[in-house]
């Protein structure tokens, strides 16, 4: 992964198609996937299992857990992780939708 703030790749290289939430969305290949995310204009990547509230990426450096998200049914954090074409990502499960 590359050293560098996260957000300085957005604007290069090829997108790749990805879906969040069954959404399709067009992200810079290689991105950092959180940060992709956000500028894509998703800022909710989850929802807290207790009380509902939304969360989104905060820390952009693997300690906060606020960007997890189930990419092909896996739970990642997202700023941990790099954009690839045909990624399926959605909210957790475990969130106030769904099951714990
Ligand atoms: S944004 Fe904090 S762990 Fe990913």
């Amino acid at each position: 992964m590359n050293p560098a703030s996260p957000f300085l790749e957005l604007e290069q290289g090829p997108r790749v198609s990805v879906t969040f939430d069954g959404a399709q969305l067009e992200l810079p290949e290689g991105a950092n996937l959180a940060a992709a995310l956000l500028a894509a204009g998703v800022d909710v990547l989850r929802h807290t299992p207790v009380s509902g509230a939304p969360r989104g990426p905060f820390c952009m450096m693997g300690a906060c857990f606020d960007c997890l998200v189930e990419i092909g049914g896996v739970v990642r954090q997202a700023c941990m992780v790099e954009v690839s074409a045909g990624m399926d990502i959605a909210k957790p499960r475990g969130d106030a939708d769904g099951p714990v």
